[in-house]
């Protein structure tokens, strides 16, 4: 293992056009690595904090890259990340922020997995994990956060179940977000894109299940393979707090009327996967709705549980979820992302690794979800910054 040498870090554009952190780590021995932190608009209530661009790189610059320097070996990615938390002293990043935090950490991994000579994922995962690849999850539909005037569930996500390869999964998401695309011309709704790319229409939820279902079926019919589908909830956005109510609209559903419309859903659609279909605050809730149909679904908390270890035990003390939504920006550090994954798996909940709203060309999520094994990633179907995942992926597979 060699020392890390050098920390730069600078202000780079996501796909929003928004600033991030980019972050470069360099070795004694010429080792290099470079990532960047994403951003989200429907955030959680609980995540570790994204301070403004300019004020995290001074605060990273000032606290954590002087105890990084000379000091700690790339390759040892726990000690990276002891001293990135050490250094803020707090336990949500709010002082060098978490952007600047999960940037380094990346960064930093990535050097080591070059002075290593090995693939990221390997350097991550060791010897006895990276053989089994995630089924990616393909944002088709959206609106919530993330288009205005479109529809009220955040995402509807094809999930090519069957298929044999990342490869093919990845084209079969990309057909069904083409499919979906005529249909709603055929439709006369014209769609412009969301932010993670899914079409955003200007359609009721309702009409949105008819298109999924009839584009899901298409393709499934002409690849051949079992394609299902999910749905990102963003629970906590359509929560109304002060009454009580989750807010579609005009139309509104108290917590009860809500599981019951999220078990209809299930049913009806066949649905493998559901995320926050609650608030981010009731575990009640969520222990409620996954008694109904966690054994038939993913119940997957993201608001609830971002990526936070203590708040997955609380989660599963209460039977809230069977399956967790890792994003390493919602805690900062890679090292919490992979002890939230291994808590997850060891209490039989399935981790699904996800990239953010705001993303940048950043491959980092494909390798941590192969290294991990996990069994689904959620990182989009079209557009450069989800792409640059998705043909990481196809890559990795590939040994390329
Ligand atoms: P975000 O959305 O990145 O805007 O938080 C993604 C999600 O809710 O899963
Ligand atoms: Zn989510």
């Amino acid at each position: 293992m060699t020392k890390i040498t050098d920390v730069r870090l600078r202000r780079v554009l996501d796909s929003r056009g928004n600033a991030t952190v980019e972050a470069d780590v360099a070795t004694e021995s010429g080792g290099f690595g470079r990532a960047k932190a994403p951003s989200g608009a429907s955030t959680g209530e609980f995540e570790a904090i994204e301070l403004p661009v300019n004020e995290a790189i001074a605060a990273a610059r000032e606290e954590a890259v002087p105890r990084l320097i000379d000091d700690v070996f790339a390759g040892d990615q726990r000690g990276v990340d002891a001293t990135l938390r050490a250094a803020d002293g707090t336990d949500d990043f709010s002082t060098i922020g978490a952007n600047s935090a999960v940037a380094i950490s990346m960064a930093a991994a990535k050097a080591g997995a070059d002075v290593a000579g090995l693939p990221l994922f390997q350097h991550l995962g060791g010897t006895f994990r990276g053989d089994t690849f995630p089924v990616p999850l393909g944002n088709v539909i959206g609106g919530g956060e993330h288009a205005a005037d479109a529809t009220h569930i955040q995402e509807f996500l094809a999930a090519p179940v069957g298929a044999p390869s990342v490869q093919e999964a990845v084209f079969a998401n990309a057909a069904v977000h083409q499919a979906a695309g005529e249909l709603l011309e055929e439709r006369g709704v014209p769609s412009a894109k969301g932010d993670e790319g899914a079409w955003a229409p200007a359609i009721d939820d309702s009409e949105a299940f008819e298109v999924m279902a009839e584009a899901v079926e298409r393709v499934e019919n002409d690849v051949g393979f079992e394609i299902k589908f999910g749905l990102d909830m963003a629970g906590a956005e359509l929560y109304d707090s002060d009454a009580g109510v989750y807010q579609y609209g005009d139309k509104s559903r108290d917590t009860d009327e809500q599981i019951e419309y999220v078990a209809d859903l299930v049913a009806e659609y066949d649905l493998v996967y559901v995320e926050d279909p609650l608030d981010e605050n009731d575990y009640e809730a969520f222990a409620e709705l996954t008694e109904r149909v966690g054994d038939r679904t993913l119940v997957c908390g993201d608001d609830l549980f971002v990526t936070n270890v203590e708040r997955l035990e609380t989660g599963i003390e209460a039977d809230a979820a069977n399956s967790i939504l890792v994003k390493p920006n919602q805690i900062g550090t890679l090292s919490d992302a992979v002890d939230a994954v291994e808590l997850a798996i060891e209490n039989g909940y399935d981790p699904v690794i996800s990239h953010r709203s705001g993303e940048t060309e950043d491959t980092t999520i494909a390798h941590l979800a192969v290294a991990t094994d996990a069994p689904y990633i959620k990182t989009g179907t079209v557009g450069g910054e989800r792409t640059a995942k998705l043909n990481e992926l196809i890559r990795i597979e590939q040994n390329a």
